[in-house]
């Protein structure tokens, strides 16, 4: 049976991927940074995943074993703005590095052979437009830019990297979302957002990878 994991399944999106892909039928390990908000469906794998606490993988790697992970989905991050120049909030630069950036680089380190031993072998990073250096004409949002960025240049070495083991890496941006990490006036729901994702997650051949794209599959400047 064909299997995902997804990180960040307390709320939006995160928890979207994990009941499409439960309702298409997938095994599904749905992962929280608290398990207090796990959903109640009894198809799916729940899991305590702090992307920022190296123990929780350990736990869970050990949980998973050698069980093929067909899918990898990145999701977790924050985005909150860290304030204007001369006036940074650092802890919170700090924290968008450490969960968007290198808690995305240690999921896969830690469950890359899990991906390798599947048949699809995608790992796919949920990145943002706001990562884009050629596209930002409006400044700002030092943290999050700068932990999207470097997730995309973290997601391009992979691609190269595991290019030789069959893994396909894949940037997406959800587009702008109604999710607590996007706004309610977002024109796109989470629902919308997702099957989009997922549709042009399953069009991609493996041979495409290490590609910075919208939902919707249209290429993005890096
Ligand atoms: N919505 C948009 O418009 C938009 C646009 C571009 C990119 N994105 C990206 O899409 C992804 C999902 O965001 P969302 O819109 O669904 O917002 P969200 O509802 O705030 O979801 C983010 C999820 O990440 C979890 N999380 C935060 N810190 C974590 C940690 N240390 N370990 C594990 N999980 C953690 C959050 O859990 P808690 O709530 O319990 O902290 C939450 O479930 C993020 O990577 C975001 O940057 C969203």
């Amino acid at each position: 049976m064909t299997s995902v994991l997804v990180t960040g399944c307390d709320s939006g999106l995160g928890r979207e991927f994990a009941q499409q892909y439960a309702d298409a039928g997938w095994t599904v390990w749905a992962t929280y940074r608290d398990i207090a908000n796990a959903l109640a469906d009894d198809r799916m794998q729940h899991a305590a995943l702090d992307v920022t606490a190296f123990g929780d993988f350990e736990a869970l790697r050990q949980r998973i074993g050698g069980a093929p992970l067909d899918l990898l989905v990145s999701n977790a991050g924050i985005g909150l703005d860290s304030g204007h120049l001369g006036q940074l909030d650092f802890d919170y630069v700090h924290r968008m590095l450490a969960v968007n950036l290198v808690g995305a680089l240690k999921l896969v380190e830690t469950f890359v052979d899990n991906v390798a031993a599947s048949g699809i072998r995608r790992i796919v990073l949920v990145t943002s437009r706001m990562g884009s250096i050629a596209s930002n004409l409006t400044g700002g949002h030092y943290g999050y830019r700068a932990s999207k960025a470097g997730l995309n240049a973290v997601g391009r070495s992979l691609a190269l990297d595991l290019h030789r083991r069959g893994v396909a890496v894949t940037m997406i941006h959800p587009g702008w979302v109604n999710t607590a990490g996007g706004s309610p006036q977002a024109p796109l729901s989470a629902r919308d957002s997702v099957s989009a994702m997922r549709a042009t997650v399953a069009r991609m051949g493996n041979h495409e990878t290490g590609t910075y794209v919208s939902f919707d599959g249209q290429p993005l400047p890096w």
